[in-house]
């Protein structure tokens, strides 16, 4: 085990590995995302992330990580994060469905994840979605040299607490490169100017986990899935993103710049 503080710093090239393999991730998701609908099973959804993460030449990261039984994580509505898809859980006209994809690309990993709605979804769920997709981006925003880790976590609790919904303390985001999940751990709450200062060369998977009502969650008996206790919404959005002198640059998308 690493020491917490030892955050691996990489090379403009190592990041383009990495880089690399957050577009196709990316790529992937936006093929899951088209094809999201009522009627389709996640049993489905994993099927066809494993075709197309083939296609690209690429291996899956979370596939039989710490036992994990599936290519892609997707979790519907009250789940949180680490929902295993199944042939019986059939999405339905106004779910939520997180999509939470890795994978690795000349032994390099990328990370990310969306929330999408199935069809029309409520006016609710959807200010769900864009807040937590708004506190990604706020604390990707924060992610630049000088800054430290707890002006990323305080980014996304000042955004998710004012909109009166809470941020999931359970799970937290990770420095990622040749392994999934590196120093330091990332979490979505904390203390401006406070923890580990941000250096070029870091690579950070971002990932705020919000819930509509209260930040407890609990595990399903699978041993994987994390729901929330008052059985209300969730939503999930990940960035893989790189600090630079530049700024924080988000990984995988097309050009060079900030996405969502
Ligand atoms: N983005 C999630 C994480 O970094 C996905 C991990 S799923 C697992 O924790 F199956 F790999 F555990
Ligand atoms: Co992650």
């Amino acid at each position: 085990m690493l020491h917490p503080d030892r955050v691996t710093l990489r090379t403009a090239e190592e990041i383009a590995g990495i880089g690399a393999a957050c577009a196709v991730v990316h790529g992937v998701l936006e093929e899951i995302r088209a094809l999201v609908a009522p009627g389709l099973a996640t049993a489905e959804i994993d099927r066809l992330a494993a075709a197309r993460l083939a296609e690209r030449g690429a291996s899956p990261a979370f596939l039989g990580y710490h036992g994990y039984p599936a290519t892609i994580c997707v979790s519907v509505n009250e789940q949180v994060v680490h929902g295993i898809p199944s042939a019986r859980q059939v999405l339905r006209e106004g779910d939520l469905v997180s999509l939470d994809f890795g994978a690795v690309l000349d032994g390099w990993y990328g990370d990310a994840a969306i929330t999408v709605p199935v069809g029309r979804a409520s006016p609710e769920a959807l200010r769900l979605v864009e807040t937590t997709r708004e506190a990604l981006d706020r604390a990707v925003a924060a992610a630049r040299p000088g800054n430290r880790l707890g002006d990323v976590g305080a980014a996304v609790q000042r955004h998710v607490e004012a909109m009166g919904y809470s941020v999931v303390r359970d799970f937290v985001g990770h420095g990622i490169g040749r392994q999934l999940h590196e120093p330091p751990q990332i979490p979505n709450f904390g203390s401006p100017g406070t923890g580990l200062l941000l250096r070029p060369g870091m690579v950070l998977a971002i990932e705020p986990m919000v819930n509509a009502g209260g930040a407890e969650v609990d595990l399903l008996g699978d041993g994987w899935t994390a729901v929330t206790a008052d059985g209300r919404l969730s939503a999930h959005f990940e960035h893989t993103v790189a600090v630079t002198g530049d700024g924080p640059v988000v990984l995988g998308l097309e050009g060079t710049g900030r996405g969502d």
